[in-house]
C-alpha cells in the first residue's frame, strides 16, 4: 500500500497524543495528508463500542469480551478508514494498536498474547504498521500526568499495581517483537520529537 502507518504505544499518559500531533505537524508540513486516529474508536461503530468499554459502569465485563470489543473496534476501523487512507497514499498515526491488546489483554489480563494475538489477525486482515513507537515513562510518572486532567475513566482508575503491569508488559512485548523502538519518554517534549524525528525516514 502507498501510505505510511505509524503507531504510538505506552501507558496512559506517557504522552501518545503529544507526540502523535507533533508527528502529524511535520509530515503535514512536509506536504503529505495526515489522518489521525485513536484506539479503541475512530469509526462510528468503534466509538460505540469504546463507550461499552471505557463505562464505568461495566465492572462486571469478563476479559474475554474485552478483548474481543476491542479487536471488534480495530477490525471496523482498519477495513473503514485506514485501508482507504494508506490505499489513498495517507500517513496514518494512530494512538495504540494490537499491541495495546497484546499488553492490557494477553498480560495485563492474564489471557495470554498468543491468544490474543490469534483474535488481532483475524481482526486486522494482516495490516503492520510501518513504525512502531513505544513511548517509555515509569506507570506512576504517566498516570499522575494523566489524572491530573480529567479525574480518570475506568481503566485509569484501575489500582496501580495493574498500571505497573502494563508498563513491564510493554518491556516483555518489546522483546517478542523487534518492530517496537522504544523510546525515553521521560525527557522535554522536544528532545523526545527529536529522537522520533530520526525514524520518520520511513
Ligand atoms: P497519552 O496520549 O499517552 O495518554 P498525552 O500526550 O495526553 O498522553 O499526555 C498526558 C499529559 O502529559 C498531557 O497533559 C501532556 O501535555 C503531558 N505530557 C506529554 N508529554 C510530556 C513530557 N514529555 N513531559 C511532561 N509532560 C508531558
Ligand atoms: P484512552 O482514554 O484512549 O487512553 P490513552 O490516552 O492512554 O490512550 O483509553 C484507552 C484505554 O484502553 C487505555 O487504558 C488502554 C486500553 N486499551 C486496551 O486495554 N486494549 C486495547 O487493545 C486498546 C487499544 C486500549
Amino acid at each position: 500500500m502507498e501510505g505510511r502507518f505509524i503507531v504510538l504505544e505506552g501507558s496512559d499518559g506517557s504522552g501518545k497524543s503529544t507526540m502523535a500531533d507533533r508527528i502529524g505537524k511535520y509530515f503535514s508540513e512536509k506536504g503529505h495528508h495526515i489522518e489521525f486516529t485513536r484506539e479503541p474508536g475512530g469509526t462510528q461503530i468503534s466509538e460505540k463500542i469504546r463507550e461499552l468499554i471505557l463505562d464505568r459502569d461495566n465492572t462486571e465485563m469478563d476479559y474475554r469480551t474485552e478483548a474481543l470489543l476491542y479487536a471488534a473496534s480495530r477490525a471496523q476501523l482498519i477495513s473503514e478508514k485506514i485501508i482507504p487512507w494508506l490505499k489513498e497514499g495517507k500517513v496514518v498515526i494512530s494512538e495504540r494498536y494490537v499491541y495495546s491488546s497484546l499488553v492490557y489483554q494477553g498480560l495485563g489480563r492474564g489471557l495470554g498474547i498468543d491468544e490474543v494475538k490469534k483474535i488481532n489477525d483475524f481482526a486486522t486482515a494482516g495490516i503492520k504498521p510501518d513504525l512502531v513507537i513505544f513511548l517509555d515513562v515509569d506507570p506512576e510518572k504517566a498516570l499522575k500526568r494523566k489524572l491530573c486532567i480529567d479525574g480518570g475513566d475506568r481503566l485509569e482508575n484501575e489500582d496501580i499495581t495493574f498500571h505497573k503491569s502494563v508498563y513491564e508488559g510493554y518491556k516483555e512485548l518489546s522483546s517478542h517483537f523487534p518492530e517496537i523502538i522504544t523510546i525515553d519518554g521521560e525527557r522535554t517534549i522536544d528532545e523526545i520529537f527529536e529522537e522520533i524525528k530520526g525514524l520518520l525516514t520511513i
